[in-house]
């Protein structure tokens, strides 16, 4: 790419995109949001007062024959991602979808390998990737500071309540509740830090079935609200992961609790989402201490956004947009891609069948391509 600045249109203009895609690509210098796209009116009319985008389409079918819109953005319900992706890629846009990238294994893959045969670039929005202390502790891990990873070890908790989700609640839409909206990502860190994992067994809860709106409307939930996972990596590192909006008291978003740690024979690493730019580093026989992150880490390499600037809970994401613009103008694959995402979805049916069986299940094996 030379010149002309990377042409990007928004499908699905809700609450993530608002929050992380549309300021994302402003802070990207090689790429410029063209249009918009939103079955809801209301949506557009309120991206469309976040942006100033006059280009508004309400069918993604209109907007992938736009010329000017080389690349999209997809932020829809869950169950969207494919059949709208799939299009885009037929349409030979470049996609980055949000997670989870499908409702399931096989559906994640043929996205991923419809992409890969089309030759277009392709992103999992895997978000966390590109906070500071995660990037961070990765550089530690795979510089063997802390020695030999043993145990890797997260949870999520947030408190929601019986508040009304949408379309979060309805496992049609969705494909899984807790799972796939706040475990994915867990999933994702493991695989970003230890690597693949292999086995697991997991349990998951249903505990709330009739949630409400702020005018006491009462709504159906069929979702899991609880996930928990014992797992194992490729590596024999062992993975224990946990997830729940029913944490009363715990508070919601990137303030609420979001844990990541790493033991290995020399030492400890603990991440805090809270703290973004600091990790809790403690080394055999001492003590945990905190520590910044090193200026090298606090945004990804060429982000031309200033990293001592704003909510550090809320910047680091706009990275994320400026990874995909970034590898499209540079011919490069995505970090994370679609296979990262495809990698995800493998341990998320996983976890379903577990759960449903209540055994160890092997996760799919993906052969490198
Ligand atoms: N990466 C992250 O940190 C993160 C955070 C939140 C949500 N997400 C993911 O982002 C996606 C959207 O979540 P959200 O919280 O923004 O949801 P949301 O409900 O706020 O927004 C979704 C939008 O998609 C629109 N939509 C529905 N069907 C459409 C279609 N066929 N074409 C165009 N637009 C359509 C809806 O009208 C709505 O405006 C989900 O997949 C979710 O898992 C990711």
């Amino acid at each position: 790419m030379t010149g002309k600045s990377l042409g990007i249109a928004q499908v699905g203009t809700g609450a993530i995109a608002l929050a992380n895609h549309l300021p994302g690509v402003q802070v990207a210098s090689h790429g410029e949001m063209v249009a918009l796209c939103d079955v809801n009116q209301a949506a557009l009319q309120q991206a469309f007062t976040a942006t100033g985008i006059e280009k508004v389409y309400t069918d993604y079918r209109r907007m992938l024959q736009d010329p000017a819109v080389d690349a999209v953005i997809i932020a829809t319900p869950n169950i969207f991602h494919k059949e709208i992706a799939l299009a885009a890629i037929a349409a030979g846009k470049h996609v980055m979808c949000e997670k989870p990238l499908a409702l399931n294994y096989a559906d994640a893959l043929e996205m991923q390998q419809a992409a890969d045969k089309a030759g277009v670039r392709h992103m999992t929005a895997f978000t966390y990737r590109f906070v500071p202390a995660m990037r961070y502790m990765r550089h530690l891990i795979q510089s063997g500071y802390i020695g030999q990873p043993y145990h890797f070890r997260v949870n999520r908790l947030q408190d929601w309540g019986d508040r009304y989700m949408a379309w979060r609640q309805s496992m049609a839409m969705a494909g899984s509740g807790e799972l796939g909206d706040m475990l994915s990502h867990r999933v994702d860190y493991g695989h970003f830090l230890i690597g693949p994992i292999a086995r697991l067994v997991a349990s998951t809860k249903h505990l709330i079935s009739t949630r409400y709106d702020g005018a006491g409307n009462a709504y159906p939930s069929d979702v899991d609200d609880w996930v928990a996972v014992l797992a194992e990596f490729e590596s024999g590192v062992t993975g224990n992961l946990e997830s729940s909006k029913l944490a009363a008291g715990r508070g919601e978003g990137g303030k609420a609790q979001d844990y990541c740690e790493v033991n290995g024979s020399e030492g400890t690493l603990i991440y805090y989402l809270g703290q973004p730019n600091t990790l809790q580093i403690g080394k055999r026989g001492g003590q945990l201490e905190t520590v910044a992150v090193p200026e090298e880490f606090l945004k990804v390499p060429g982000s031309p956004r200033d990293p001592h600037q704003g909510d550090p809970v809320q910047v680091f994401r706009y990275d994320q947009d400026f990874e995909f613009i970034q590898a499209i103008v540079e011919g490069r694959p995505c970090q994370p891609s679609f296979l990262d995402g495809v990698l995800v979805q493998g341990v998320m049916d996983a976890i379903q069948l577990s759960d449903r069986e209540k055994r160890w299940v092997d996760v799919p094996k993906l052969s490198a391509n």
